[in-house]
């Protein structure tokens, strides 16, 4: 292993040796199509009755893969050999545990295309969006070992003179990570790595419409030598499973990733103590955003209309991060409007499988019901520029919609849509920019695309968010770069990718031994 962590470089798609790459790894994955997974509870594959049918969005009929449903029943044998494997687990040297993450980071890195095809398929990604989240997803398995590599020693602290002290930090025990669908390779595999590496044994339910691309991790990270038990793989429904795991009196944390409906209903689910439970349940949550890219006065009103549209329409708005609200100052309202229609004109639609720089479908029915009802509020609240348009009759398509005028306090800009619609706001001034950002319950990402430098500096201080962006889009944080989460209802104020975040799933021991 090198000492410095370098982010994993994105695939140039451009080049022709790697389109072939891409394409021969579809080839690959179309040939491995409708397999059946089965749950893997303690290093046994147990299949179930009941299944989960992974299908394409880009194409409803197509089965990606069926995958067997965890019960009640067998999410409580996931928990109880996730018990028995943490004692062992928690006593493995960090360096070993770490040694598996970058194992697995190797085994990922050969085998790149080959899960970008499964996200193509899985997920409806873009191919760029799918080497990203592949890359991302080696990004955390290299960034956390050597963070759990900086922490294995603790932190020094003071000592008198006869007495010696110690600071260090020990894992909490059984988690349950619940994953979501627009990052399914990345987000699931962080979530799980940095709980594991810390010496925990989880219990993993990825998001249902992905289950495939989760299945593919857990067996990788068996093969970089993961002890049975120490993560088992249980896709089932949230009503049962989840709510089960949640609630269950050995569970010590809840890491999820999704909305913030769920996510508030597992704080308060796992804020009660139920009856053998022997301490207080500690919950990571990632949720949502309603997240602005703001136009200065002051600014390069290009480089704005293809950040807002960057930032709108990557992975067809289905990212927590995405810049769904526009806000402009009105002496460049009317221009910035105008670029970023024309820009959005020419992006295209379709199967990502077939040409993949276009802008694929959104996950599934309901997320296209729930999007086509908020173009048709969009209608309502403002003037519909461009797109509004659907398709679901193969895959759940709809088109990059921008609408105009759209008042502060509306729904299109307070709500969040997790699709490809975008609002755009006119600010008075500066203060109005800010007054605008900040307006929101949330408080994840946010650009401000700006050349006066009074106004990036107040930006700093004053625009509310977990990850603030200057002349860019909002949304594509790296692990170790740029340490991504959120404020108020965007979470628990977690940075995944972070220095801090091993320490979300360890607790801190002191020890002081008189002599
Ligand atoms: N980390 C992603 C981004 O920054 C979102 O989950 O876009």
């Amino acid at each position: 292993m090198t000492v410095t962590y370098k982010h994993e470089p994105f695939t140039d798609f451009s080049k022709n040796e790697n389109i072939q790459a891409i394409k021969e790894a579809l080839v690959f994955v179309n040939s491995h199509l409708n397999k059946e997974y089965p749950l893997i509870i303690g290093g046994e594959r147990i299949t179930t009755s009941e299944k989960i049918t992974s299908v394409n969005p880009a194409n409803k009929a197509e089965v990606v893969g069926v995958v067997s449903k965890a019960t009640k029943e067998l999410a409580e044998k996931a928990m109880e050999q996730a018990l028995e494997a943490f004692e062992t687990w928690k006593l493995r040297k960090p360096e070993a545990r770490a040694a598996i993450l970058i194992r697995a980071a190797a085994i990922l890195r050969r085998r790149k295309h080959e899960f970008s095809a499964y996200l193509i398929k899985e997920a409806g990604k873009p191919w760029s969006e799918a080497d990203a989240d592949t890359a991302e997803a080696i990004d955390f398995l290299e960034y956390y070992a050597r963070q759990m590599l900086k922490l294995k020693d603790g932190v020094p602290v003071q000592s008198r003179e006869g007495e010696q002290n110690s600071f260090s930090y020990i894992p909490l025990g059984v988690g349950i990570v619940i994953s979501p669908f627009n990052f399914p390779l990345a987000i699931m595999a962080g979530t799980a790595a940095a709980a594991i590496v810390a010496g925990n044994t989880i219990l993993l339910k990825p998001a249902n419409s992905t289950p495939v691309v989760a299945a593919k991790f857990a067996e990788l990270l068996l093969e970089a030598g993961l002890p049975a038990g120490v993560l088992n793989y249980i896709p089932g429904s949230g009503a049962e499973v989840g709510d089960y795991l949640v609630d269950h009196p050995k569970t010590r944390f809840i890491s999820f990733t999704g909305s913030r409906e769920v996510g508030c209903r597992i704080y308060e689910r796992a804020a009660k103590v139920h009856s053998g439970q022997k301490w207080l349940k500690r919950v990571i949550a990632e949720m949502g955003g309603k997240d602005t890219v703001a136009v200065d006065k002051d600014a390069d009103l290009d480089l704005a209309a293809s950040a807002i549209v960057a930032s709108a329409f990557g992975f067809s708005g289905q990212k927590c991060s995405a810049g769904s609200r526009a806000v402009v100052h009105q002496d460049v309202y009317d221009e910035v409007l105008e670029k970023a229609v024309a820009l959005t004109k020419e992006l295209t639609v379709g199967n990502p499988e077939d040409a993949g720089s276009c802008m694929g479908p959104v996950i599934d029915q309901n997320s296209y019901n729930k999007i086509m009802s908020y173009i048709e509020i969009g209608k309502v609240e403002g003037r519909l520029m461009t797109g509004g348009e659907g398709d679901d009759t193969d895959g759940f398509f709809i088109q990059p919609t921008i609408f105009a005028d759209i008042g502060e306090k509306d729904r299109l800009m307070q709500e969040e849509i997790f699709g490809p619609v975008a609002a755009f706001c006119k600010a008075k001034d500066f203060n109005h920019i800010l007054e605008i950002a900040n307006n929101t319950d949330y408080g994840l990402t946010g650009a401000l695309i700006s050349n006066n430098r009074d106004h990036i500096e107040r930006a700093k201080e004053e625009f509310h968010v977990g990850n603030l962006y200057f002349n860019r889009g909002c949304t594509g944080a790296i692990v170790g770069y740029q340490p991504f989460g959120g404020f108020n209802m965007s979470g628990t104020d977690s940075k995944a990718g972070g220095p801090d975040y091993l320490l979300l799933h360890m607790q801190a021991k002191t020890t002081s031994e008189t002599f």
